[in-house]
């Protein structure tokens, strides 16, 4: 987790079933969309506007994050850049890799965040002090 950067994050295009009739149809499938299992998958929603989410790294986790419905952005940062995105699509995910600092802000109304995770919930997989990261990354 100490050498990854953002550049080894990448926006990544899901499939889209479309029938004009039926609506999109996008699918997740372990291995073939994302390079992981997912474990878990967890979303946030009802985020009131101006709140941030996220402020944390995660040691060993791989995350699959969607905007399933509506906008956020999201600010990736390994201690020496940071890449902002723009989430609004919910045929497009974001690829996050272990050791970067991620912060979810901006949220519309409405938008639900979706993660998909390659691990469980594990408290002491997070480095939450920014000032124990930028340490860890050095
Ligand atoms: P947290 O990761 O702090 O949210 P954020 O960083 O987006 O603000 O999680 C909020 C709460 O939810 C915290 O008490 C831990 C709990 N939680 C779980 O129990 N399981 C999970 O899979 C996740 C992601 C969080």
């Amino acid at each position: 987790m100490i050498d990854t950067k953002v550049f080894d994050c990448t926006m990544i295009e899901l499939s889209r079933h479309h029938s004009d009739r039926k609506g999109n149809l996008t699918v997740i499938e372990n291995s073939v969309t994302v390079p992981f299992n997912v474990k878990r998958t967890y979303y946030l929603y009802d985020v009131p506007g101006g709140e941030s989410r996220g402020g944390h790294a995660h040691k060993d986790l791989h995350q699959l994050i969607v905007a399933a419905s509506g906008s956020f952005t999201v600010t990736l940062d390994d201690g020496s850049v940071k890449r902002t995105f723009l989430l609004n699509r919910p045929y497009q995910g974001l690829l996050v890799v272990p050791g970067i600092w991620r912060t979810l802000d901006d949220f519309s109304s409405g938008a639900v965040c979706m993660v998909l995770a390659s691990e469980g919930y594990d408290e002491s997989d997070y480095i939450r002090d920014y000032n124990d990261f930028i340490e860890l990354k050095r």
